[in-house]
């Protein structure tokens, strides 16, 4: 059965002149880092985007080091592993798709880089989908390895649920409800895929308001060019 579209979160970001967040965006950083990332990559990241976010140098500095990346070859022609910089790539959690779903029970856990633009209903699919793991209805027997979700296509999804009330304590404090882990990393999500929106909206709004002087002006202009034509 299809699932039924998504209901509007009405998210900050979502409006004409929406901004993100930026305590939403770190807070959702983290619930990627603690959660989504034992399993779902995002490749197009590098630690270095993480600095458009707010967090300073230093922290992202510290966050890069936190994981071992592959390089190489060196003069031996060996690969080797070293901390990680500004300059690396996200770490992926498995090596290749294959070893994804051997560790997913046959099911591929996609790249989270553009899934607010991949999926229909965006950032309301992505956060209906996260907050949507409920009993099934009666009759309704979810297969081994699956769990049932309100909003995925088909109800049995292979993603269990991941958030549950206070599973990780956040940095600044605020309190982790599903709801908030939800939204968060789901803004966090919609920033890396259009990390350039605000720039694009702020660019729109000078676009309207040149127009609108650049538009007085041409009917000035008119109005005396033709001022004596009766
Ligand atoms: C699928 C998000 C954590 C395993 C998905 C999908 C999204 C998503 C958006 C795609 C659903 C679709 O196709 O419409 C997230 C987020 C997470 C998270 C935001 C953290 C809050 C995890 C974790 C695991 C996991 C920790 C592994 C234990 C999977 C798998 C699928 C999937 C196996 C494929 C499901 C299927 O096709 O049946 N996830 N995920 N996810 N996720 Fe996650």
């Amino acid at each position: 059965a299809e699932a039924p579209p998504p209901p509007d979160a009405r998210f900050g970001f979502a409006g004409l002149f929406g901004t993100f967040d930026r305590g939403a965006l770190q807070r959702g950083f983290q619930v990627y880092k603690e959660v989504c990332s034992a399993c779902h990559s995002m490749r197009l990241l590098s630690y270095r985007n993480l600095l458009d976010i707010g967090l300073t140098d230093e922290q992202v500095r510290a966050i890069a080091a936190e994981y071992q990346i592959t390089d190489g070859p060196n003069e031996d022609g060996e690969m080797f592993e070293r901390p990680g910089r500004l300059s690396d790539r996200f770490r992926r959690p498995f090596p290749n798709e294959q070893a994804a779903r051997v560790a997913n029970n046959g099911a591929y856990p996609v790249d989270l880089s553009v899934i607010t633009k991949a999926r229909a209903g965006g950032a309301n699919y992505i956060h209906a989908l996260l907050t949507g793991y409920v009993d099934p209805p009666a009759g309704v027997e979810v297969m081994p390895g699956m769990n049932y979700n309100a909003w995925f296509a088909g109800n049995q999804i292979a993603m269990p649920n991941v958030l549950n009330p206070g599973q990780l304590e956040f940095a600044d404090g605020t309190e982790a409800t599903v709801e908030q882990m939800s939204r968060d990393v789901t803004t966090f999500l919609a920033w890396a895929a259009e990390p350039e929106m605000e720039r694009r909206r702020q660019m729109g709004v000078k676009v309207l308001i040149f127009l609108a002087i650049l538009g007085g002006l041409v009917y000035a202009t008119k109005r005396k060019v033709w001022a004596d034509v009766k």
